[in-house]
């Protein structure tokens, strides 16, 4: 895949590609990238790249014209172009899916109180929001989008890790111990040393369910369960609503 990162601060982005993950999938020649900082693509005296917002307001807007260039001299044009927003439509795992089959994706990075709508009309193919805040700049939310896409290509993680993630199929993912066995006098549950594997897959769905019952109860109401986790769930909530008597 071929990402292009269009930014008016390369240095906020790439280190995101020079560090961890993102740095092997460069390696092993998964990812490609070029990070394209569009005042370069300005023709004006001072590099100017915004101006004020026609009928008023606070802050400024990027204007069209470096931007457009910018765009054009990558062929934008018919590309999955994202622009993050937090006007746009919330960006979830499952565009994440999507999105990993794409050869070539193209960010735009937002700043001050965003781009002309022209640009947007012409170019952008998506605008996400990656939640109900306000960032100071569109590059968070591009390396957000941008992680939750790379990391699902073929190769750059173990199949294994991806297999059994929160959203996968709408419940959150169960608690995890490792070594020490005892921390800030807390043990492991005895189930995850029992060597029992039915028992630990039982403990897990029932952590997975209440965990999302706890933070995300939103979620189970769209979450495809078969009818053993269904009933499990009915045996929580059973024992929640007589706990609670
Ligand atoms: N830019 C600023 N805030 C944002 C958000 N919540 N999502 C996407 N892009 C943003």
């Amino acid at each position: 895949m071929k990402i292009r990162v269009l930014t008016l601060f390369p240095e906020m982005i790439e280190p995101f590609f020079s560090s961890s993950i993102m740095k092997r999938a460069v390696k092993k020649g998964i990812v490609e990238y070029e990070i394209i900082n569009f005042r370069d693509f300005a023709n004006n005296a001072y590099n100017k790249v915004d101006d004020l917002p026609y009928g008023g307001g606070a802050g400024m807007v990027i204007m069209p014209d470096a931007l457009s260039l910018a765009l054009e001299s990558i062929g934008a044009k018919g590309k999955r172009v994202i622009f993050p927003t937090p006007s746009g439509r919330l960006f979830t795992q499952q565009d994440a899916q999507r999105l990993k089959e794409e050869d070539e994706l193209v960010f735009i990075c937002g700043h001050y109180e965003g781009i002309d709508q022209r640009v947007i009309d012409e170019y952008v193919s998506d605008e996400f929001s990656i939640g109900d805040y306000v960032l100071t700049s569109g590059e968070t939310a591009s390396i957000v989008i941008i992680d939750a896409v790379f990391r699902l290509i073929d190769g750059v993680i173990n199949k294994d890790s991806l297999s059994c993630e929160s959203f996968n199929d709408k419940l959150l993912e169960y608690p995890q111990y490792t070594r020490s066995l005892r921390y800030c006098s807390n043990s492991v549950p005895d189930v995850l040393l029992s060597g029992n594997h039915a028992g630990i897959t039982n403990w897990r769905d029932e952590m997975r369910l209440k965990k999302t019952m706890q933070f995300r109860p939103d979620m189970l109401s769209d979450a495809s369960l078969s009818i053993k986790m269904r009933r499990k769930l009915i045996n929580i909530t059973d024992k929640e609503f007589l706990e609670d008597l």
